[in-house]
């Protein structure tokens, strides 16, 4: 009898509130390690940007306007649901069901919480999938950090016996997953990503990012405002930790430049917040990843190629690469990774690495809207 195919969706939207990246994959054992059958990327409209935007803070009738968001963005999922389906020719009742991350407005996993707004239920009605939804507060409740959650699938993809690799996924937020070939797998965000970059283009050229790193490459670090920025006690904290614009976003740029009396050239600061990602990336590859000889960059900064020129000069004996020269575009990643969760989820598998988050042990995450 042949074997039912193991057909999973990932959807992903991240800190840097580009959009939804959605994916579906076959992970039919004996298939090829990720077989990619479709992709897609849905771009927030503008008013639902700027709404998720405005959701990152305590406002006035942040529930309402939360509920509605999240329906807003259940739509947008069921969207990118059908679009991967039609694509692929894969019938919605043939995916065995649809991990889903959410949109996260807070994450604080100190207090024992992180918030990842979606309407699953919604979700699983209109696109006729299960859906896995809500993967981060399993670990939050058993003590560690709810993130990063991606090392898992990571280690499952891109491990290699003789080479040690780390995986940078560079988002809104930067994490680092370790790949030793000895050593268990480790992993932490780095801190800030795109997101400062992102809103500095915007702010200053109303431009949603710096495409390639062109306008940061224009420009000149500004060596005592990188010495501000580098001062965040974040940085030096050891793992597990996580963040996410609850710490990193314009009111702590903000308070830096005006520290820093800062009066200069706006392409200075992106050079300078450009090295602050780069810097604060290699620094955590030279504290906890000693010995890595690849690191294969994912997320839409692998297409910032000023990031990654900086990134090179600062690791000169590690070879920079994209996840692409292993097998999986850089961004499909993060959405395969979902897609990969719930299946664990399924299996009654746990997803998270409790040397990587902190949680007490491996626990089962997330919860399950069945079609
Ligand atoms: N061509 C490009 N040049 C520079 N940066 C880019 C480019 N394309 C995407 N990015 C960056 O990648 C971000 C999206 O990355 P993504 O991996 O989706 O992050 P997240 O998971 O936080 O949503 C954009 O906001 C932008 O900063
Ligand atoms: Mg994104």
């Amino acid at each position: 009898m042949p074997t039912r195919r193991e057909i999973f969706a990932g959807v992903m939207s991240g800190t840097s509130l580009d959009g939804v990246d959605a994916v579906l994959a076959d992970f039919t054992p004996g298939a090829a390690k990720s077989a990619l059958l479709a992709a897609t990327h849905v771009t927030f409209p503008t008013a639902l940007r700027g709404e998720l935007l405005a959701l990152q803070a305590s406002a006035p009738d942040e529930i309402v306007r939360m509920g509605r968001a999240a329906n807003a963005l259940a739509d947008l999922y069921v969207h990118a649901l059908r679009s991967v389906c039609l694509a692929s020719g894969i019938a919605a009742h043939d995916v065995v069901a649809a991990g889903i991350h959410g949109q996260t407005v807070r994450h604080r996993p100190q207090e024992g919480w992180t918030l990842q707004i979606n309407n699953p239920a919604r979700v699983a009605e209109h696109a006729y999938m299960t859906v896995v939804a809500d993967f981060r507060m399993r670990d939050i409740a058993a003590g560690g950090q709810g993130a990063p959650l991606v090392p898992a699938f990571h280690a499952a993809m891109f491990s290699e016996p003789d080479r040690h690799r780390v995986i940078a996924n560079i988002g809104g937020i930067a994490n680092v997953t370790d790949l030793p070939t000895k050593d268990d797998v480790r992993g932490f965000d780095t801190g800030p990503g795109n997101v400062l970059l992102d809103l500095w283009s915007l702010r200053q050229r109303n431009a949603p990012y710096d495409d390639a790193g062109a306008w940061a490459a224009s420009g000149t670090i500004d060596h005592a405002l990188l010495a501000i920025f580098l001062a965040e006690p974040y940085f030096v904290a050891p793992p597990p930790k996580s963040t996410g614009r609850d710490l990193f976003n314009a009111g702590w740029l903000d308070r830096r430049l005006t520290q820093a009396n800062w009066t200069g050239r706006a392409e200075d600061v992106q050079a300078t917040l450009s090295a602050l990602t780069a810097r604060t990336l290699a620094d955590a590859v030279r504290a906890h990843c000693g010995g890595a000889q690849e690191l294969l960059i994912c997320g839409g900064g692998a297409r910032n190629a000023q990031l990654r020129r900086l990134i090179e000069a600062e690791l000169p004996r590690v070879h920079v690469a994209s996840t692409d020269t292993a097998g999986i575009a850089s961004e499909h990643v993060e959405a395969l990774a979902f897609a990969w969760l719930a299946r664990e989820t399924l299996a009654g598998r746990p997803g998270n690495l409790p040397a990587v988050t902190g949680a007490k042990g491996p626990r089962v995450l997330g919860a399950i809207y069945p079609r």
